[in-house]
């Protein structure tokens, strides 16, 4: 298949557009800026809040399907300027979801955890009511209405806690920390689900050719704090000499709210059988050990 990939500079994007290629697909790179040395051909230059630029770049590659993985992904930056949020998150997936459902082309969405409010005490199904405490969650929310109306060949990724090789990570920055401090203090009462990009890539190429549209949540199985992940990245790196102190969330400095519990269960992939996500601890040892080699 030929698949275009928006945000393909991105954390998820440089895993997701390797294992499309590995898997044999065509794949066209759209991203707003690309890296020095990456201006390939196969690169494209978009800004998805652009109408014209995103209708243009979609009818001029003729995909099968669009990965939207664009986004603006600093969650206090989109608390701080909201309107910014809502261009990109919301703007930019109404641009991608018109054009695709106008022209028949399957879309995949990558939406956020932090569309839930995290009061619930178990883990979110495909079938609770979204209620975002976050511009960014409020933004990605209003993204996957555009995309639920407008385009009938849809499928809602919904994944949280990401980490991977191409971008800014919590295991990353633990690391770093932990190689210059005695003490770290780490957030103990938020609880997620963490997601290693390559294992989120792997499912999303999985899913390229179901019939079976609409709302999936994919992380790696299994949850912890955020205190539990900075313990199991410092322990697997074999670091010593470094404590992690359990801290509330409330000493955190951030102007945004965020879910206290956003575990999210892959209910619509149990349902189809075809959960088979790897445990998170499993995915960040492989993070660990290729970021060592
Ligand atoms: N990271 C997580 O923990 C997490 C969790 C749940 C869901 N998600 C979702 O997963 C997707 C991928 O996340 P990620 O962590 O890989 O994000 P990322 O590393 O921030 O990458 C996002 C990409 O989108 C591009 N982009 C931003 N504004 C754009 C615009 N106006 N036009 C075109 N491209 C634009 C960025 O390019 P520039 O940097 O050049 O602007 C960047 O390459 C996003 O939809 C995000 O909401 C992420």
């Amino acid at each position: 298949m030929k698949i275009l990939v928006t945000g393909a500079n991105g954390m998820l994007g440089v895993d997701l557009c390797a294992e499309l290629t590995s898997a044999g697909h065509t794949v066209i790179r759209a991203d707003s800026g690309i890296r020095d040395g990456l201006s390939l051909p196969a690169w494209v230059r978009i800004d998805v809040t652009s109408t014209k630029e995103v209708a243009e770049c979609v009818l001029y590659h003729q995909p099968d399907a669009v990965i939207h993985a664009a986004a603006y992904t600093d969650v206090d930056g989109c608390e701080r300027d909201p309107d910014l949020a809502y261009r990109v998150n919301a703007l930019g997936t109404w641009n991608v979801a018109a054009v695709c459902g106008t022209h028949h082309i399957t879309l995949f969405y990558i939406s956020t955890d932090f569309v839930f409010d995290g009061s619930k005490k178990e883990p979110y199904t495909e079938f609770d009511v979204p209620n975002p405490i976050s511009s960014y969650g409020a933004s990605k929310l209003a993204g996957e209405r555009y995309v639920a109306s407008l385009c009938s060949r849809h499928f809602i990724v919904r994944t949280s806690w990401m980490f991977g090789a191409h971008g800014k990570n919590f295991p990353d920055a633990i690391l770093r920390k932990a190689g210059a401090q005695s003490e770290i203090g780490v957030v103990c009462d938020q609880i997620g689900s963490p997601t290693y990009a390559p294992d989120l890539s792997r499912a999303l190429v999985a899913l390229l050719e179901s019939p079976l549209y609409g709302t999936y949540h994919i992380t790696n199985a299994g949850h912890c704090s955020w205190h539990e992940f900075a313990k199991k990245a410092v322990e697997l790196a074999g670091v010593k000499g470094v404590e992690i102190k359990p801290m509330p969330a409330t000493a955190w400095p951030s102007p945004t709210r965020r879910p206290a519990y956003s575990v999210l269960r892959h209910y619509a992939l149990e349902l189809q059988g075809r959960d088979n996500l790897p445990p998170w601890a499993d995915a960040l040892n492989r993070f660990i050990t290729a970021r060592k080699s």
